[in-house]
C-alpha cells in the first residue's frame, strides 16, 4: 500500500484568466506535474481570484473549464491529484474572510502585484483585488502545505502568506503549517518576447509579447522568429542581452541543456538559427499537452466528473483546517 502519510503537500493554483502561457508552464504547470508522482498534490484553477478584474460571465466560465481541462492535460491524475475549482471548495471564501481580519492594512498595501495593477487599471481596483493575497494565504494554508511552486513573480505573496500563518499560530498555538515556495532554477521568469525586461504575461495586449500554451506550431515559429534580440548575432547568457538570455532560458528549459553547452552548439551561427532551434523546442514541448487538451476538451461530462471529485477530496480536507481555525478565533459551534 501507499504511505501518504510521508508524501509531502503540495498546493499551487493557476487564473483562469486566458490561456496559460509558456511563462505559467514553464515557471509554475510543469513542476505541478513533476511533483505530483511523490507527493499528495492539491491544484486549484483560482475562479474567484480571477473575479477581481470582473471578466465577462460566460468567458469566465468557459476558461475555467479550459483551465480544468488543461491542467489534466499536463499528465496530472485525477484520482491520485486533487486537481479543483477553487469556488467548489467553499472553505477557501470562509478562511480567507478570517485571515482577511488577521492582516494589517498596511501590509496589504505594500503588495508589488496591488500597486502594479491599481496603477494600471485604476478603474477596477475593488476591495477583492486589495485582499487577493488573504484569499491566496487561505487557499495555501487549509491543506497544511509544505510546498507551493509558483514562478519569482508569486513570492511576496508566499511572503504574505508566512506572515499571516506565523501570526495566526502566535496568537492561538498551532494551526497552519508554514509553506515553504518551490521556484524553479530555470524558468521562474519567463519574459516577454517583445520586451524581454517585462515578464511574458496573457494579459499583455501585444500577442506576439507571449506564446500561449495553446498556439498552433507555425504561430510559435513567427512569435519566436520576431522575438526582440541585440546586433551583436552571437549567442551567449550575458548583461544587456535580454532578449537572448530569454529564449537561452526557454530553450535550455525545453532541451535539458545548460548555457555552457547552448553557447557551444551556436557558436559561429546567427539568430536565425537559433531562433529556429529555440521555436522546434517549444513546438515539441507542448506537442504532447495539445495533444491531450483537444482530447479532454471534448468531454465536457468527464470533466465534469472530475471536477466534482476534486471538490469533494478538497473539501475533506480544507474543512478540517477550517474548523480548526473557526474554533481557535471564537466562533461559536453545536455539535
Ligand atoms: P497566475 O495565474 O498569474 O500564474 C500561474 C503561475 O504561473 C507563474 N507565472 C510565471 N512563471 C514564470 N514566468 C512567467 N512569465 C510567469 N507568469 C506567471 C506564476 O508565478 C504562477 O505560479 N495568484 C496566483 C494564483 C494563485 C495561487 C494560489 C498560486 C491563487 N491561489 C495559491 C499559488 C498558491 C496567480 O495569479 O498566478
Amino acid at each position: 500500500m501507499e504511505n501518504t502519510e510521508a508524501k509531502k503537500i503540495v498546493l499551487s493554483a493557476i487564473q483562469p484568466t486566458g490561456t496559460p502561457t509558456l511563462g505559467n508552464y514553464l515557471g509554475a504547470l510543469r513542476n505541478w506535474k513533476n511533483m505530483a508522482d511523490d507527493n499528495e498534490c492539491f491544484y486549484a484553477v483560482a475562479d474567484l481570484h480571477s473575479l477581481t478584474v470582473r471578466p465577462e460571465p460566460k468567458l469566465l466560465r468557459q476558461r475555467t473549464k479550459e483551465m480544468y481541462a488543461l491542467l489534466l492535460a499536463l499528465g496530472l491524475d485525477p484520482e491520485r491529484n486533487t486537481v479543483f475549482v477553487q469556488s467548489h471548495v467553499n472553505a477557501h471564501a470562509q478562511l480567507a474572510w478570517i485571515l482577511d481580519c488577521y492582516t494589517q492594512f498596511g501590509e496589504a498595501a505594500r503588495m508589488t502585484q496591488f500597486k502594479d495593477k491599481s496603477e494600471k487599471h485604476p478603474e477596477i481596483v475593488n476591495v477583492g483585488l486589495f485582499a487577493y493575497p488573504t484569499l491566496m494565504a487561505a487557499d495555501i494554508l487549509l491543506y497544511q502545505t509544505d510546498f507551493v511552486p509558483i514562478g519569482a513573480d508569486q513570492s511576496q505573496h508566499l511572503e504574505i502568506t508566512r506572515d499571516i500563518a506565523e501570526r495566526f499560530n502566535t496568537l492561538y498555538g498551532d494551526t497552519f503549517k508554514m509553506p515553504e515556495p518551490f521556484i524553479g532554477k530555470k524558468g521562474a521568469k519567463v519574459m516577454s518576447l517583445q520586451d524581454p525586461t517585462k515578464k511574458m504575461s496573457k494579459s499583455d495586449t501585444n500577442v506576439k509579447g507571449f506564446i500561449s500554451v495553446l498556439d498552433e506550431p507555425d504561430v510559435i515559429v513567427r512569435k519566436i522568429k520576431s522575438a526582440v534580440t541585440d546586433s551583436e548575432a552571437r549567442v551567449y547568457y550575458g548583461e544587456g542581452k535580454d532578449g537572448v538570455n530569454n529564449l537561452m532560458t526557454i530553450y535550455a528549459c525545453c532541451t535539458g541543456k545548460s548555457f555552457d553547452e547552448i553557447e557551444q552548439e551556436f557558436e559561429g551561427k546567427g539568430y536565425g538559427d537559433f531562433k529556429a532551434a529555440v521555436a522546434e523546442s517549444v513546438v515539441e514541448e507542448l506537442r504532447p499537452l495539445q495533444t491531450e487538451f483537444a482530447r479532454l476538451i471534448a468531454d465536457k461530462a468527464y470533466l465534469e466528473d472530475c471536477m466534482k471529485l476534486g471538490a469533494d477530496k478538497a473539501s475533506y480536507f480544507a474543512n478540517k483546517t477550517l474548523r480548526k481555525a473557526m474554533k481557535k478565533v471564537g466562533l461559536y459551534s453545536v455539535k
